[in-house]
């Protein structure tokens, strides 16, 4: 048995953040901006617009792609740092607001790697004969945990989500490994200082920003590079396979230059690796389920094909899954 990708979908808000438009906020250049980060536009959600409201969309496209109703799904796990609320969880909105009645549903907090761990949990929970099948999404309005005034970050970052349908099917498609990886001793490189017990909601919190995410983004630039290369590589390793088997990489969408590190890290061509971050910013957890999806709707990479997924976030987290499409 394995545990396959039956669908995919994706939803990204309408509204475009042009760095052009950054320029007219904070001391910035579109050719600083694109020329250290590769970013060209993000999307930014509408005022009242939640996780849950991106997540939902993109999970109809994903039942659909795998010929699905909701009542039929058995577990919801969304990959967010930016949910509705503390609680309930985001996944217990998406669950409400698709009817999927039957499901359990719950959070993961990993920050921009939430959507891998996501998948490496749900693909446990099949395996273990604990559901049958799982909707795993990634769901980010970072736009709400953004200070426009912080040039540092503020031009990194977008909105949207992404989603896929697992479950259990016979033949060669299907999961082959996941990893995942967390180190909690670099926490302050990367974090929201405000909103949980640590600094607590008062009126000095929003006057100081405290809600805002801080980014030490020199150092966590050199770490996500080699996390991502070890993440790769473990699962090259553990599966007796060469980049040469691999048919496209899905990396986290942090920065161009990140990517081409790692793709010289592994001693890979820039161009088995999808890019979309020129288009949507980071989209944190998000980013790789948007990717994967693009890839399997533009043919990008098709079914019998191994794409690796490699994901790097805040904590710090990291991880790769390797599927057979
Ligand atoms: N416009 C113009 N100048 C800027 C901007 C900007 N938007 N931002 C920073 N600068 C300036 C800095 O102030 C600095 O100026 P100084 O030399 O006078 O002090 C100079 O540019 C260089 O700054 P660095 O921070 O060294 O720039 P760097 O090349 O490292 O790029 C960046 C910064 C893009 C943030 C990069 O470090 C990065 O991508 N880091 C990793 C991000 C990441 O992967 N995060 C993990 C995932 S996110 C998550 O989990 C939530």
């Amino acid at each position: 048995m394995k545990i396959q990708i039956a669908g995919t979908g994706r939803f990204l808000p309408e509204k475009v953040l042009t760095n052009a438009d950054l320029e007219k906020l904070v001391a910035t250049s579109n050719q600083w901006i694109i020329e250290r980060t590769g970013i060209h536009e993000r999307r930014i959600a509408a005022e009242g617009v939640c996780a849950s409201d991106l997540a939902t969309p993109a999970a109809r496209q994903a039942l659909e792609a795998a010929g699905m109703k909701p009542e039929e799904v058995e577990l919801i796990v969304v990959g967010t740092s930016t949910p509705d609320m503390n609680f309930p969880s985001t996944a217990c909105f998406v669950q409400s607001k698709l009817g999927a009645v039957k499901a359990v549903a719950f959070d993961v907090l990993a920050a921009c790697s939430g959507f891998i761990y996501g998948v490496s949990i749900a693909n446990n929970f099949i395996k273990s004969g604990q559901c049958k099948n799982a909707l795993v999404i990634g769901a980010e309005v970072y736009s709400s945990i953004i200070n426009w005034e912080d040039r540092t970050t503020c031009v990194l970052f977008g909105d949207g989500a992404g989603a896929v349908v697992l479950k259990a099917g016979e033949g060669e498609s299907g999961i082959l490994s996941t990893h995942i990886f967390s180190d909690g001793s670099k926490s302050a490189d990367l974090y929201t200082p405000g909103g949980g017990s640590v600094n607590r909601f008062t009126p000095d919190l929003v006057s100081e920003k405290k809600y805002a995410l801080c980014m030490k983004g020199n150092s966590t630039f050199k770490v996500a590079v080699k996390s991502m290369a070890d993440a790769a590589r473990v699962a090259l390793e553990q599966n007796g396979l060469t980049g040469a088997d691999i048919k496209i990489v899905i990396p986290h969408q942090a920065n161009l230059r990140i990517v081409s590190a790692v793709a010289k890290q592994l001693g890979l061509d820039e161009s088995l690796f999808y890019i979309n971050l020129d288009r949507y910013g980071n989209t944190a957890a998000a980013s790789i389920p948007i990717a994967l999806d693009e890839v399997v709707r533009n043919g990008r990479a098709g079914k019998g094909d191994l794409a690796l997924m490699v994901t790097f976030g805040g904590g710090f987290t990291w991880g790769s899954v390797l599927v057979r499409l």
